[in-house]
C-alpha cells in the first residue's frame, strides 16, 4: 500500500510503522491518522507481521501532537467528531491491536503523539524524549484517551499535574514516572527497541493477543478482567500453540510456535 504520510518496513516479522512528516514534527492530521489505521488493519492480517514498532522520522519528534491547523475553526460537534473518529479508528485500534504494539518515542511526543505512544502496549524512549499533554494551554483537554490513559499509566496526581501545567517532562521523569519501560541513546532506539521486540517473537503470538484482552479488560468499565482472563486462559488449551510450548518443554527442546 502506498502512503504519503508514514513509512513501513517489516525486518523479519517486526513492522515499523515511522509517521513521516518532519516539517511538521510528525503532527498527526487527519490524512495520517487514516493512514496510520489502514497500515494497522493490513498489518492484523498479514502473517509476516509479528510485532509493531510505532516511531516518528528523524530525532526531533516522535509526534508534536494532533495537527493544530486543522481544528482551529472546528465548532463543538466538530471537535466531539474529531475525538470520537480518532480514538475509534487509530488510538483504541492501537490499544485493543491483537499483536504487540511497542512505540518507540525518538523525540517530541506531545498530546496526540504521547497519547498515540500510551496507546501502545508499552513505550522505550530516547533520552532526548520529551513528553506532555499541552492542550490545556490551547483551551482544550486531550482528546484521544488521554485523561484516562495518563492517570493509569502514572497515576492520578502527576497525570493531573501534567494536564494542569501543560508541561513537558524528559525520559528519566518519564522513566520515573512509569510512563516509559526504557531510555536509551537516540541512535540506538530502534535497535534497543526490536531486541525486546525478537524475545517477544519466540513466545506465542496466539497466547500474546489473548494476554493484551486479558490485560486491557482491567480497564473497560462494567468488565470482570478476572473473568476474561479466565476465559482466555481456557480457550489457550485449545491451541497448536499451546500443545507445542508444552510439548517442547516436556521434551527439553525450543518451541517453534506455529501461531495457531
Ligand atoms: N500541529 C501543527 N503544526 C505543528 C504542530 C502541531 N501540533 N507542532 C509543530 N508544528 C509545526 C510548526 O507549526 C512548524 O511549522 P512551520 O515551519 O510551517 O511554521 C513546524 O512544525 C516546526 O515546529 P516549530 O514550532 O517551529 O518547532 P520548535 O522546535 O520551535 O518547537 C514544539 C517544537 C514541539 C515545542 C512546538 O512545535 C509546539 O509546541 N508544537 C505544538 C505542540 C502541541 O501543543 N501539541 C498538542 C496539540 S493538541
Amino acid at each position: 500500500m502506498e502512503f504519503e504520510n508514514i513509512l513501513t518496513e517489516n525486518n523479519d516479522g517486526i513492522l515499523q510503522i515511522i509517521i513521516n512528516r518532519p516539517k511538521k514534527l510528525n503532527a498527526l492530521n487527519r490524512d495520517t491518522i487514516q493512514e496510520l489505521h489502514d497500515a494497522f488493519l493490513d498489518a492484523k492480517d498479514d502473517e509476516e507481521v509479528k510485532v509493531v514498532i510505532l516511531t516518528g522520522t528523524g530525532e526531533k519528534a516522535f509526534v508534536a501532537g494532533a495537527d493544530i491547523s486543522e481544528f482551529s475553526d472546528f465548532s463543538a460537534e466538530e471537535g466531539r467528531e474529531l475525538a470520537a473518529d480518532g480514538q475509534a479508528k487509530l488510538f483504541d485500534f492501537v490499544a485493543n491491536f491483537p499483536k504487540p504494539v511497542i512505540a518507540a518515542v525518538n523525540g517530541f511526543a506531545l498530546g496526540g503523539g504521547l497519547e498515540l505512544a500510551m496507546a501502545a502496549h508499552f513505550r522505550v524512549a530516547s533520552d532526548n524524549a520529551k513528553m506532555g499533554l499541552p492542550e490545556t494551554s490551547l483551551g482544550l483537554i486531550p482528546g484521544y484517551g488521554g485523561t484516562q490513559r495518563l492517570p493509569q499509566l502514572v497515576g492520578k496526581g502527576r497525570a493531573m499535574e501534567m494536564i494542569m501545567t501543560a508541561g513537558m517532562i524528559d525520559a528519566n521523569q518519564a522513566l520515573q514516572y512509569n510512563l516509559v519501560n526504557h531510555v536509551c541513546e537516540p541512535e540506538e532506539l530502534i535497535e534497543f527497541t526490536e531486541k525486546i521486540a525478537k524475545k517477544i517473537m519466540k513466545n506465542s503470538l496466539v497466547a500474546m493477543s489473548a494476554a493484551i484482552r486479558a490485560v486491557n479488560a482491567n480497564y473497560e468499565d462494567g468488565v470482570n478482567g478476572f473473568e476474561v482472563e479466565i476465559s482466555e486462559f481456557g480457550s489457550s488449551f485449545g491451541t497448536e500453540d499451546f500443545k507445542e510450548g508444552t510439548s517442547a518443554f516436556l521434551n527439553k527442546r525450543k518451541a517453534d510456535f506455529p501461531g495457531k
